[in-house]
Formats: structure tokens, C-alpha cells, sequence
């Protein structure tokens, strides 16, 4: 069996799927997804937060984009209005904050001949990475599998012929996948490492008497040490200030962290990369996700 095979029998068995390609990243993935589903779907459901960008480039493939509610990022299922025979997209870890259970989300659409794509870049590892139609991970820069190049889509066989219909999987750099075995075995203790240091610095915002009065979101979730490989404080306008730039000759506005926030942050916290929000591949609320997913262990 060469290499990538072996690769492919670890993504179905993370996915727990009967079939899966490997492309060159989980945006290639979406890719293959949207350019070959148009004949049998029109319409795209996507997060209105803790989404990803490509999600939104469904239009350019034809399909209708309509954004769905969330609490940061998790999906509001009681209020969820979606059409017969649509495709709906959720991140199983939205922001990479905290995991969501797909379960529910499966039997309403399987009620509705809805397709069910799990963005699984933040879930991959855990049981959340096996709910759904089709499963797409990343193994590239900053992910969980850490190869900085590649992405999977798994898929059971009643999606086959439909999503193999044209594939790019011949397309792949065999020299960047020397590594990927081993990243893929090695993807529990990974996450291990990953949430050791959201445990520490969990606990060095809550000791911090600058930090400490500001809410990092899903704290109080049962599932907060479990799951969620980034960890995000939540601030407030007295943190920011807004400065103005210019990119073309237009004056635009832009946020930036208040020297005290800022300068404290660097100091004592030089070891995590952080990133400013809102964003929507994050969360839309003012604060500072810290992209623990980063790290390398
Ligand atoms: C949630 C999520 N989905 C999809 C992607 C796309 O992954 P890739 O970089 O492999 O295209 C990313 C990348 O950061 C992501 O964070």
C-alpha cells in the first residue's frame, strides 16, 4: 500500500467514512465539493459566524449563499429554517473554540434530503469529526495535523459517483506528504498538547489582574477543557482604538488594541500568536482570539 493510501485509511476511520481523496487543502476540497454538486443543489447554507471565507465563495460556483444564526458560532437548531434538497455547511469548532454535536443538525436534515458538510479543521480527532454527510479537514499550516500542505474530504458511498464526478487528486505534491503519516498517527497526542496549553493560559488570564475581569467565551461550558484548541477573551471598546490607514489612496479605518492592552498582552503572553476581532472565521465580538493551534509540539 503507498503512503497516501495509508493516509486515506486513517482520514475514514477519523471521519468514519467508507470513502475519501486527498487534495492539496481543505479549500481544494470545498472546491471539489462545489463543482460537483451544481446540477443537484442550489442552495448553500453557511454560519453568519466562526465560519471560514470559501464557504462564501459558493456563489461563484452558481449556488444561492444564505447565512444562518448562531451563538457564537454554535447553531441556533431551534430557530434553524432550512429548505428540501439544500446543503448545509457547519464547523464542528467554530472559531476552533469549542466543538458542537452535529447530531441533531444530521436527523433534521436527513428528515429534509438535506446534504450535511462538516467543516472538521478544529474537530479532527474527536468524535464530532464523524457526524455528517461529507467531512473536510485540513492538514495544512497552523491545523491540528500540522503538515502545512493538504486537506481530506470523506464521503460515503451514496455521495460517491457525485463527488468523483471530476476530481483534481491527481494534481497532489507527492514530496509534501512525507511527513503526513505521521502527523495523522500522532494527532491525539497533538491535541493533547494543544489543549495542555489552553489549560495554561486558561489559567494565567485567570490569575492576571489586567485580563482576568474581561469573559473568555465558553468558559463555562462543560466541554471547554476538552475541546476547542484556541481560546478566546472577550473585551470591550475601552480596549480599542481605531487608527486610520491608507491602502490605495483611500482612508480606511481599522481597530487596534490600546497600548496598555497591547504592551501587557506582548509581554506576558509573547509565547501565543493572537488574532484581533471581529472576524468572521472567528467570532464577530470585539476581543482577541488566541491561536493556540499555532504552537508547535
Ligand atoms: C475552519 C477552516 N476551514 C477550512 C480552512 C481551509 O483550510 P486550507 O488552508 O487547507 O485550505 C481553514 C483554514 O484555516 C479553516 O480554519
Amino acid at each position: 500500500m503507498d503512503l497516501i493510501d495509508e493516509c486515506k485509511n486513517i482520514a475514514k476511520k477519523l471521519t468514519k467514512k467508507e470513502n475519501c481523496m486527498f487534495l492539496s487543502s481543505a479549500d481544494d476540497c470545498f472546491k471539489q465539493l462545489f463543482e460537483n454538486l451544481n446540477d443537484n443543489i442550489k442552495t448553500i447554507y453557511i454560519p453568519n459566524e466562526g465560519g471560514w471565507l470559501f464557504y462564501l465563495k459558493a456563489k461563484k460556483f452558481g449556488y444561492e449563499v444564505v447565512k444562518y444564526d448562531t451563538l457564537n458560532g454554535i447553531v441556533d437548531i431551534d430557530n434553524l429554517n432550512i429548505e428540501n434538497n439544500t446543503l448545509i455547511i457547519v464547523n464542528s469548532s467554530p472559531g476552533y473554540l469549542i466543538n458542537q454535536n452535529l447530531k441533531k443538525i444530521h436527523e433534521i436534515t436527513k428528515k429534509k434530503n438535506c446534504i450535511l458538510i462538516n467543516d472538521a479543521c478544529g474537530s479532527i480527532g474527536s468524535p464530532y469529526a464523524k457526524i455528517g454527510d461529507v467531512i473536510i479537514f485540513s492538514c495544512g499550516k497552523h491545523k491540528i495535523i500540522n503538515n502545512f500542505y493538504g486537506g481530506f474530504i470523506c464521503y460515503n458511498n451514496k455521495l460517491k459517483n457525485i463527488i468523483e464526478t471530476q476530481s483534481n487528486e491527481n494534481k497532489i505534491n507527492k514530496v509534501k506528504i512525507i511527513n503526513l503519516k505521521e502527523f495523522m498517527s500522532n494527532i491525539k497526542k497533538r491535541i493533547e498538547f494543544l489543549l495542555n496549553k489552553k489549560k495554561e493560559l486558561f489559567e494565567k488570564i485567570q490569575n492576571d489582574n489586567i485580563l482576568n475581569k474581561y469573559n473568555i467565551i465558553f468558559s463555562d461550558n462543560v466541554d471547554f477543557k476538552k475541546y476547542g484548541v484556541n481560546l478566546f477573551l472577550q473585551l470591550d471598546d475601552n480596549c480599542f482604538m481605531e487608527k486610520e490607514i491608507i491602502i490605495k489612496n483611500k482612508k480606511i479605518k481599522k481597530l487596534e488594541l490600546c497600548d496598555k492592552i497591547k504592551n501587557h498582552i506582548n509581554e506576558k503572553y509573547s509565547e501565543f500568536e493572537y488574532t484581533l476581532c471581529p472576524r468572521y472565521i472567528r467570532l464577530n465580538k470585539l476581543g482577541i482570539s488566541f491561536e493556540i493551534k499555532r504552537l508547535k509540539n
